[in-house]
């Protein structure tokens, strides 16, 4: 994963981020916190103020957060308790002190520009009014799998065609951060059955 070289590392957050987790004990947990899906350029745009914010505080301590992860009234409160860890306070506050010497926060204008932009890109949550059929085994499978992490999206995000690629990365997102639980009882398994969640998903989804 992390070759990084101080060259790489000046002008590059992530590779940064990975370097600093190479020299630190808490490095592996740090890394496996989000995963790795979303590079800087991919962010939604790339060049806007928000996203320039999150490029600058958000890939201190773990891989940059995708905006479509959350929904506006979470992406609040995260930000919130991440501004927290900046400033070296909350439960992890020492760890936090240990190895973040560094570590900057925004103040409280960016922390407006940082949520406004995060809220903008966020993920809408399934009206579970609109969806009867989310009571049956199927809808209940989706809704249990698909809402451990983030709220549960809306089928309409996405058509038919892509719904399957998206299950399979959440798949990986699973198991990417069981990597970090470490006690095996406390693991949720990444086996999935998908076959039904994705037939919910398509059959609500916004089109083929
Ligand atoms: C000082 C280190 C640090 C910085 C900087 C940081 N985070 Fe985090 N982040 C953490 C830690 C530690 C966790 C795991 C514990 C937790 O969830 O509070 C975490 C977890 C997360 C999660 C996954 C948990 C969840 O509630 O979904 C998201 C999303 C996230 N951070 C977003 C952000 C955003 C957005 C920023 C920039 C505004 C940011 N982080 C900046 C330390 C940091
Ligand atoms: C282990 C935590 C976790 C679980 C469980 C999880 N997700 Fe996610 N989800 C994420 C993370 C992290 C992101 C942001 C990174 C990304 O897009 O891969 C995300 C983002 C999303 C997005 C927005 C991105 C996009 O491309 O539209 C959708 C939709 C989504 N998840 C659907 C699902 C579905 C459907 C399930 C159930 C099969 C699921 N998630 C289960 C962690 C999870």
């Amino acid at each position: 994963m992390a070759l990084t070289t101080h060259a790489a590392a000046a002008d590059d957050p992530v590779a940064k981020a990975e370097y600093r987790w190479e020299r630190s004990p808490h490095g592996a947990m740090l890394e496996r916190i989000l995963p790795p899906t979303v590079a800087p350029a991919q962010l939604p745009e790339p060049n806007s103020p928000g996203a320039r914010l999150v490029v600058a505080y958000c890939v201190q301590c773990h891989y940059l957060p995708n905006p479509a992860m959350h929904n506006s009234a979470r992406w609040r409160s995260v930000t919130e308790r991440m501004v927290w860890r900046m400033e070296g306070k909350g439960n992890m506050g020492q760890l936090m002190r240990d190895m973040m010497a560094e570590v900057k926060a925004p103040d409280a204008n960016e922390q407006a520009t940082l949520v406004h932009y995060l809220q903008k890109h966020a993920q809408r949550e399934l009206d579970p009014k609109r969806y009867p059929d989310i009571h049956t085994q199927a809808g209940r499978r989706f809704s249990i799998a698909c809402s451990q992490c983030h709220v549960l999206p809306d089928p309409r995000r996405h058509t038919a065609s892509e719904w399957p690629a998206i299950v399979e990365r959440m798949q990986r997102n699973m198991a990417w951060a069981n990597r970090v639980t470490g006690d095996a009882a406390l693991r949720t398994s990444p086996e999935l059955d998908t076959a039904d969640i994705i037939r919910f998903l398509q059959r609500h989804s916004r089109g083929k």
